[in-house]
């Protein structure tokens, strides 16, 4: 019996991967994806601790993935943690932090409370004590910086042996949605993946084929690995700034015509900033600069987010009309958390321009893979999309427009890359 899996711990959702033959959902190829919610083979990257009526020496009990952002949602008193992939590379992950009723977690902890829970639910289904692990990850943890890139590599492998992993082996995700891709050709190729998630917008360039396949050892056919910190949270970030925050002051004036002060509402639209928003004295601080805002009703709608602690709702709410737009093409933005009755319409071509940047630097991410192999752009064959934010169209047509013989694919969004590392996992461990 096998005792090796596969973890995509996500920015925003995670998998987990059985490799052995023959336990496949469609053929005895088939990598296996566990079932970890109701069914689900992907889980939100998500832990909930609720803090509500615990008496004495209680812990805060611990929810994951859907279940933690329905607690969240419920008003449960305690504290939702999410994008802790982010953190991993950043001083951060070693801190505490408060998650109400007088407890505070360490961020890497959350993490492996996490990768604990995944862990547990492959072991029910395999029945067997899983030691060996390959583990996902983004081509750069951290942007442009080799040492906090290394350091964030190191946190996740604490985790993962905090949890009981012995064998921890790592592979680039964009690569393991190759490896996935892989497994369906009949013919030889130059592929040029773009994972496109929550955190990072990933590309590698690969030689895949039938023969290949299988091979352990791909260093050959690797002709290239590139990526960038930008991706879909980013997206909801650069959404909420241009068509929720306005409403609460963003980029408002005050009486003499100044702009009023910016890092609150980029506090907010930050995950694991949010929470600094609400402490007592930041509130007060919030309070005081109302003389720096002409129009008080925004001073007002930003108070009302800060003392109802709306922040990751609004957060939820860009990321839901961004979906909703890229579904349908345009999106309503319900507001009341700011002010009663209000609300956004979202069209498409001012939300592309508020993404503009973000999109022009995962263009130009792309552009830079083909120059890293030296290659001529015209010489890819195939482009295989993975990766959620990959559903906003305008942005795959984008990155297509840049390869004109390469034949555009797009995968399963959100479990190619669990499935790679699953076969990668099978290559690694027999
Ligand atoms: N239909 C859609 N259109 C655009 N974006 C979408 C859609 N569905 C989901 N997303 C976005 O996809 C992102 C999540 O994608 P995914 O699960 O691939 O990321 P991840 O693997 O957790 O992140 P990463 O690989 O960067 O660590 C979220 O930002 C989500 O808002
Ligand atoms: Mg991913």
């Amino acid at each position: 019996m096998s005792t090796a899996c596969a973890i995509d711990f996500g920015t925003s959702n995670s998998a987990i991967a059985l490799p052995q033959l023959g336990s496949g959902d469609s053929g005895p190829d088939e990598v296996h994806l566990v079932a970890l919610e109701a069914g689900q083979r992907t889980m939100p990257t998500a832990v909930f601790y609720a803090v509500e009526g615990l008496r004495g020496h209680e812990l805060p009990q611990r929810h994951y993935g859907r279940a933690a952002v329905a607690a969240y949602v419920e008003g449960i008193e305690g504290r939702l943690m999410r994008s802790m992939k982010s953190i991993l590379g950043s001083t951060l992950a070693e801190q505490a932090t408060d998650v109400g009723g007088g407890h505070s977690v360490r961020y890497l902890d959350v993490v492996s409370g996490y990768l604990r829970h995944l862990k547990s639910l492959a072991e029910a289904e395999a029945g067997v004590a899983l030691t060996q692990v390959v583990l996902g990850r983004p081509v750069f943890f951290v942007d442009d910086d080799p040492e906090r890139d290394a350091a964030a590599q190191a946190a996740l492998t604490r985790a993962a042996r905090a949890v009981g992993f012995s064998e921890i082996r790592f592979q680039f995700e964009p690569i393991a949605a190759a490896l996935d891709y892989e497994a369906g050709i009949d013919r030889e190729q130059l592929v040029l993946v773009a994972d496109i998630g929550g955190g990072t917008s990933d590309f590698s360039l690969l030689r895949v084929g039938p023969a290949r396949r299988g091979r352990l050892d791909r260093s050959d056919d690797i002709l290239a690995n590139h990526g960038v910190h930008i991706a879909g949270t980013d997206f909801d970030r650069h959404i909420e700034l241009a068509a929720i925050l306005p409403a609460c002051g963003y980029r408002g004036v005050g009486p003499n015509g100044r702009e009023v002060p910016s890092k609150v509402y980029f506090d907010l639209a930050t995950w694991h900033l949010i929470n600094t928003v609400y402490s007592p004295a930041r509130q007060a601080e919030l309070a005081g600069m109302k003389g720096f805002y002409a129009d008080l009703v925004q001073h007002a709608g930003l108070m009302q987010v800060v003392r109802q602690r709306q922040g990751h709702a609004l957060i939820a709410k860009a990321e839901s009309a961004k979906i909703a737009l890229a579904e349908g093409g345009a999106a309503q933005i319900d507001l009341s958390a700011i002010a009663a009755g209000l609300s956004q319409r979202l069209d498409e071509a001012p939300t592309l321009a508020a993404l503009e940047a973000d999109m022009a630097q995962i263009v130009a991410a792309a552009d830079a893979t083909l120059a890293q192999a030296g290659l001529a752009r015209e010489r890819v064959d195939a482009l295989y999309f993975t990766g959620g934010s990959t559903g906003l169209r305008p942005l795959a047509r984008r990155i297509a427009g840049r390869f004109p013989n390469a034949r555009p694919v797009f995968g399963d969004r959100f479990a190619s890359v669990a499935k790679g590392l699953g076969r990668q996992a099978r290559m690694a461990f027999g």
